[in-house]
């Protein structure tokens, strides 16, 4: 069936992967995205759909009551997956208050739509971060959807608080919600703030590597397409009002992650250098994805040697998308697209 959908936060790193994940997998359906464009969206990355008729981009903020209802009364979505987010741990220790008014308030406009125009479906993108994290010496351990809410950042913060309003909504109002909790991503596209695009950017301008505490901390890591495939399964065939973890059991120290790195671009490890830790850092992430692969068949399709040696062909084959970022040049690329239109 014909549907059509919006993919909010389009522009930044999981939701553009989504955008041509779904213009792929469903090419009759009209994919809309809305992104407010922050110093994590870029427009660039949107290129390609830009080409294809069924795709719209709309520049707009989703804590904007009166812009979203007007983007809702336009095109009656069949399904609204919500990307848009401030997501970056660091910046929220750094200042909180916008995560609150994009992961929360966003959220609550957004439900509050699809209550108004009746909206089948809406998929919240959350995190394993909700759970917390698992000490380093229980390696038995895995966080399940059961797992209690309990959260260390002001970012797993309001992200967990919009997962609670999600559901909340399905349970007062019958809001048809789904919640998925995945673990780290990685692939094309990852803004060069966070560890794995960072460390390739630095490795490659031979700049030393950060590395956070001791370096023992531990993420499982998910090729993004892997992520794609399960939100898709889930607003495909997911049943609502539930929560599903999402995760491929590849777990890794920090220190493991920036040595393959360091190893794919025969750079040094001397490079690698040990800075202050993060203030309340998460030690052990860990995501026991039973239940998605037991509903809806869900696997990872991508090892992460395999996507490791990906993500690093993509960024030396797309050398300027990374060096316009760090250069900040990326922000005028939306003015050269739209000025004249
Ligand atoms: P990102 O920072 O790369 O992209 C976020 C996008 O949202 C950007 O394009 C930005 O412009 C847009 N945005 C921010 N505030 C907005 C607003 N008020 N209105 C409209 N658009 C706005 O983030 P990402 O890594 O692609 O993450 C996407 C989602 O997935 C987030 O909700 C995040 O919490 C979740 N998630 C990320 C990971 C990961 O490893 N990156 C893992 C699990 C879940
Ligand atoms: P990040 O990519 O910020 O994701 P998250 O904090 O959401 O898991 O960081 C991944 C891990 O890498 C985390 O343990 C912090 C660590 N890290 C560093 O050691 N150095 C860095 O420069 C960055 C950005 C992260």
């Amino acid at each position: 069936m014909k549907k059509t959908v919006l993919i909010t936060g389009g522009a930044g790193f999981i939701g553009s992967n989504y955008v041509y994940y779904t213009l792929e997998k469903h090419p009759d359906y009209r994919v809309v995205c809305i992104d407010k464009l922050t110093y994590a969206g870029n427009l660039e990355n949107l290129e390609q759909a830009m080409k294809n008729d069924n795709f719209r981009f709309v520049k707009g903020d989703i804590t904007d009551r009166e812009c979203v209802d007007r983007l809702f009364a336009e095109e009656k979505f069949d399904a609204v997956i919500n990307f848009a987010a401030e997501s970056h741990v660091d910046r929220s220790i750094e200042n909180p208050q916008v995560f609150l008014m994009t992961n929360v308030v966003g959220t609550s406009v957004l439900l509050d739509a699809c209550r108004r125009y009746g909206t089948a479906r809406y998929h919240q993108v959350s995190t394993d971060e909700v759970y917390g994290d698992l000490p380093l010496d229980r390696p038995d351990l895995f966080f399940t959807e059961d797992t209690p809410v309990h959260t260390s950042s002001p970012y797993s913060a309001s992200k967990a608080s919009a997962d609670l309003l999600c559901l909340a909504y399905y349970r007062t109002f019958g809001t048809p919600v789904t919640v998925s909790r995945c673990s780290n991503n990685y692939g094309p596209y990852h803004f060069p703030e966070k560890l794995i695009p960072l460390m390739i950017a630095n490795a490659l301008n031979d700049k030393p590597l950060p590395v956070y505490g001791n370096g023992l901390n531990v993420r499982d890591w998910l090729y993004v397409k892997d992520h794609c495939k399960a939100i898709d399964m889930i607003v495909e065939h997911g049943k609502i009002g539930e929560v599903y973890n999402v995760g491929g059991h590849n777990e890794r120290t920090n220190i493991d992650v920036v040595k393959t790195v360091l190893r794919l671009l025969e750079k040094p490890e001397s490079l690698i250098t040990y800075v202050t830790d993060r203030p309340g850092h998460d030690r052990r992430y860990a995501i026991d994805p039973t239940k998605i692969k037991n509903e809806l068949g869900w696997y990872p399709e991508t090892g992460f040697d395999d996507g490791m040696k990906k993500t690093v062909a993509w960024y030396l084959e797309n050398r300027g998308w990374w060096e316009r970022i760090i250069s900040g040049q990326y922000q005028e690329y939306y003015e050269r697209m739209y000025a004249n239109r």
